[in-house]
């Protein structure tokens, strides 16, 4: 008698918990949301023997596509850049609530002092003098989905760019010649 009672038991609550997800899918129609690295503008740049002293902004655009989803952006995120494998800058984006059906444009500070090794240093140079440089951008995001009331757990957003641009030049907007974004999101 027991087992069956148990089976029951189990049985139901698998029906409700299929119900109330699939509620929750078809209610809210979460959606991932989305972002792109829009604009990447040098405030300063100097590379002195081998040491490369660096000040980037960053603009990213961040689109929340859903009408019923607000985002939350936790502390903590992280955006770094990379040259042939060294890290040159990093920095964070702000913690803020974004609203449902909303595009905002994040602008990230990211600074760094690193020594280049004479071989990064060499091909860093011949790159700025053929108007062509290959930028790693890497971008990990915390965030929570927030319905009316609640809050889900924390959603880790991952981004990996690879861009080029056209110069690193102080105080001078780069221009994106190419750009490959790939995207992951850890529920
Ligand atoms: C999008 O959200 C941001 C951050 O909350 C807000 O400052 C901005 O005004 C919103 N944009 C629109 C078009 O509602
Ligand atoms: C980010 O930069 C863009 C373009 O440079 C500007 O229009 C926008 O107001 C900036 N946003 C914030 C929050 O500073």
């Amino acid at each position: 008698m027991v087992p069956t009672l148990c089976m029951l038991l189990l049985l139901l609550f698998f029906i409700i918990y299929s119900v109330s997800m699939a509620f929750f899918i078809l209610y809210y129609k979460p959606q991932n949301p989305n972002y792109d690295v829009k604009e990447f503008a040098v405030k300063s740049f100097n590379l002195n023997d081998n040491t490369l002293e660096t000040d980037f902004k960053v603009s990213v655009e961040a689109d929340n596509p859903n009408d019923k989803i607000s985002i939350l952006y936790e502390k903590g995120s992280m955006f770094d850049v990379s040259y042939q494998g060294t890290r040159i800058c990093s920095g964070s984006g702000p913690e803020f609530q974004q609203p449902t059906k909303n595009v905002t444009m994040l602008n990230i500070s990211l600074e760094g002092k690193n020594d280049l090794n004479s071989n990064v240093k060499d091909s860093f140079t011949e790159d700025q003098k053929n108007g062509k440089i290959p930028l790693d951008i890497h971008i990990y995001v915390p965030i929570k989905f927030a319905l009316e009331n609640s809050k889900s757990k924390i959603i880790d957003v991952m981004m990996k760019c690879y861009i080029e641009v056209d110069s690193l030049k102080r105080d001078k907007k780069s221009k994106i010649l190419n750009k490959i974004c790939y995207y992951k999101v850890n529920f």
